[in-house]
């Protein structure tokens, strides 16, 4: 079976914050096809991050997928605001408080595509009640809340066992994602690649997505 194409998605927690219109616009110019907004709330995880006004105005400036990666305690509470702000898709983790299956329907009824995502330690197995009603499945190759980590590569494996039962679904991986690893995560399965430090850290943009765009397709022919 034909692997979904890659896409890249630059995680807008290495940008420059106070350039982070222009520094986005960027982004797109590059031609990546996704803005990955992650949301951190300092409970689900240590971090705190942005919520939907900076998404909001984000969303005149720029045509990219806008990707909100939430990593909170209670996503159902949020929906609309971040439906409202200009988010397309949303992603939520499975580990938080809230039912998986009512925060699925609750996205779906704004219209928006559905993801869920796994931390490091929760199983392959733990997605697949839910795989006949997600457009994606995230795999974080880092623990969640912070950028520039190492990537995890014994995830490679869960990877591999959801793409093994989902053919034809979009696999992201968001975490020490970069040319080096992109081959391997590729070669797996993933076809989302979210990268912030690997990307917004170069001078030439265009350069750094068509670098990871192009390990990220060396490491599907591998397969
Ligand atoms: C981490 C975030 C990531 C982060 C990735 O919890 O979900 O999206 O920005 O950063 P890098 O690519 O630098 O590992
Ligand atoms: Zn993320």
């Amino acid at each position: 079976m034909q692997m979904p194409e890659i896409q890249i998605a630059p995680s807008i927690l290495s940008a420059d914050f106070a350039a982070l219109g222009a520094d986005c616009e960027r982004m797109q110019r590059a031609g990546a096809e996704m803005l990955h907004l992650d949301v951190m709330d300092g409970h689900f995880v240590p971090n705190i991050s942005f919520g939907p006004p900076v998404i909001q105005s984000l969303r005149p400036r720029n045509r990219m997928f806008f990707d909100v990666h939430l990593m909170i305690e209670h996503p159902l509470r949020y929906l609309e605001a971040f439906a409202k702000a200009g988010a397309e898709g949303i992603t939520f983790h499975l580990e938080c408080a809230d039912d998986a299956s009512e925060t699925l329907a609750a996205i779906e009824a704004l219209g928006l595509k559905r993801a869920v995502a796994l931390k490091p330690a929760t199983p392959a197995e733990a997605v697949y009640p839910y795989l006949d009603r997600v457009d994606m499945v995230l795999v974080m190759t880092v623990e969640p809340g912070f950028g520039g980590q190492s990537f995890m590569a014994d995830m490679l494996p869960k990877i591999a066992a959801i793409r093994a039962e989902a053919p034809g679904l979009a696999i992201q991986v968001d975490g020490g994602i970069s040319e080096k690893t992109a081959p391997q995560v590729a070669s797996a399965g993933a076809n989302v690649l979210v990268a912030g430090s690997a990307l917004f850290s170069q001078a030439d943009y265009t350069a750094a997505v068509a670098g990871l765009r192009a390990a990220a397709q060396a490491g599907q022919r591998a397969q």
